[in-house]
């Protein structure tokens, strides 16, 4: 048995301690907001929350999050407003959305340590995988996160909807 602490409640369940923390919160405890990618720590798409911090779900063993408070995309707001979500939605950061709530949960832990996170420190922290491409909305959209959204900037562009321009000006990174 193993006993979590998930988004705020308590919750035992009866698997072998070295099972991916992803598969417990999926399939014994039905949230599947935090998605399978690579397995191998390498995509970021399981990214979930220990004490704050991004954890790659699908290669730390259940029992290893012990003791620890675990949040996950379903436990981050009760309606879906914490500010990096309401930036998300504002600058229409997802694609195909599969992603995007481990780049969520990266960006918060970013803000959270960085309430003013410059580029560099954007680029160094969000290792997450995107096959679509957002990675400038999700620059933008952490930017906007942090209050930082001056008129005429590339936040304002992409807010406008002008991706194309913005990935010109940034140098091409899409
Ligand atoms: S599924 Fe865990 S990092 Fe890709
Ligand atoms: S929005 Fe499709 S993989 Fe990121």
């Amino acid at each position: 048995m193993i006993t979590l602490q998930i988004n705020g409640k308590t919750a035992t369940v009866d698997v072998e301690p070295e099972m991916p923390l992803l598969w417990v919160i999926r399939e014994q405890l039905g949230m599947t907001g935090t998605k399978f990618g690579c397995g191998i720590a390498q995509c970021g798409a399981c990214t979930v929350l220990l004490d704050g911090q991004p954890i790659r779900s699908c290669v730390y063993p259940a029992s290893a999050a012990q003791g620890m408070k675990i949040t996950t995309i379903e436990g981050l707001s009760p309606d879906g407003n914490h500010k990096v979500q309401q930036a998300w939605k504002e600058l229409d950061v997802p694609q195909c959305g599969y992603c995007q709530s481990g780049q969520i949960l990266a960006a918060t832990a970013l803000l959270e340590r960085k309430p003013r996170p410059t580029d560099a420190d954007i680029d160094e922290a969000m290792t997450n995988i995107c096959r679509c491409g957002t990675y400038v909305r999700i620059r933008a959209a952490i930017h906007h996160a942090a209050g930082a959204a001056p008129a005429g900037s590339v936040i304002h562009m992409v807010a406008q909807g002008e991706p194309a321009a913005c990935c010109a000006k940034e140098g091409g990174q899409a």
